[in-house]
């Protein structure tokens, strides 16, 4: 299913509302629920792990999509597909097993995803495109929300769309997505746009009128 689907970061809600933030964004329109995790290690900054993802999954009634900003990763995939996972994605620079992470990670019954981040060109995951479900250029350095969207993730979701061809694979695209960058990364191939600030920052618990505005806008 190649629509365009907006999944929401819940990396820029209110952390001491995180269930009722889930169920706010579906209610106003979210099509994924976009887990980021961080780890202060692959990444500079640290935000929660598996026991958070398993308590959010009775909040979560659409697609829990699990990215993971961790290193190493095999030692939690079976944590997080416990968690009730739907997509897990590990970035292809994370390791030096990436095709045995994602065979791992369908092994444990979820979908895979890679991401790969805006300094590692697209032929990095040629030779993984059997073992994945979903593709995730990154538009900004991982890591935060609320950063600038870098330009050079247009093309590479365009040459990724051709290297994926007819198979069913998603692309994502994570990073600085808001009213006036969503078109350009819709209109090269991707067709799941994660926001964080975008969305969560103009609404809140209290308004939750605000994601679906936010959402629509996208
Ligand atoms: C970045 C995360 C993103 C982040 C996006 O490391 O992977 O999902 O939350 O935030 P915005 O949409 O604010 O750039
Ligand atoms: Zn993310």
């Amino acid at each position: 299913d190649r629509s365009l689907k907006i999944a929401p970061s819940i990396l820029a809600a209110d952390f001491a509302a995180l269930g009722a933030e889930c169920e706010a964004a579906e209610a106003q329109g979210a099509d994924w629920m976009h887990l980021d995790v961080m780890d202060g290690h692959y990444v500079p900054n640290i935000s929660f792990g598996p026991a958070i993802c398993a308590a959010l999954r009775p909040h979560i009634r659409k697609v829990m999509d699990v990215h993971l900003m961790i290193a190493p990763v095999d030692p939690y995939i079976e944590a997080f597909a416990q968690a009730g996972a739907d997509f897990i994605t590990a970035h292809v620079e994370a390791g030096p097993h990436v095709h045995r992470t994602l065979q791992a990670i369908r092994a444990a019954g979820c979908k895979a995803g890679v991401a790969l981040n805006p300094g590692t060109p697209a032929e990095a995951v040629a030779d993984l495109l059997d073992e994945v479900d979903l593709l995730l250029p990154m538009s900004v350095n991982p890591g935060f929300g609320g950063q600038k969207f870098i330009q050079t993730v247009v093309p590479k979701i365009r040459k990724l769309r051709d290297m994926v061809g007819d198979r069913p694979i998603h692309i994502q695209v994570d990073g600085g997505i808001d009213p006036s960058t969503a078109p350009l990364v819709a209109e090269a191939g991707a067709d799941v746009l994660v926001a964080g600030s975008a969305v969560f920052g103009k609404g809140s618990v209290d308004a939750p009128e605000g994601y679906g505005d936010a959402m629509r806008a996208i």
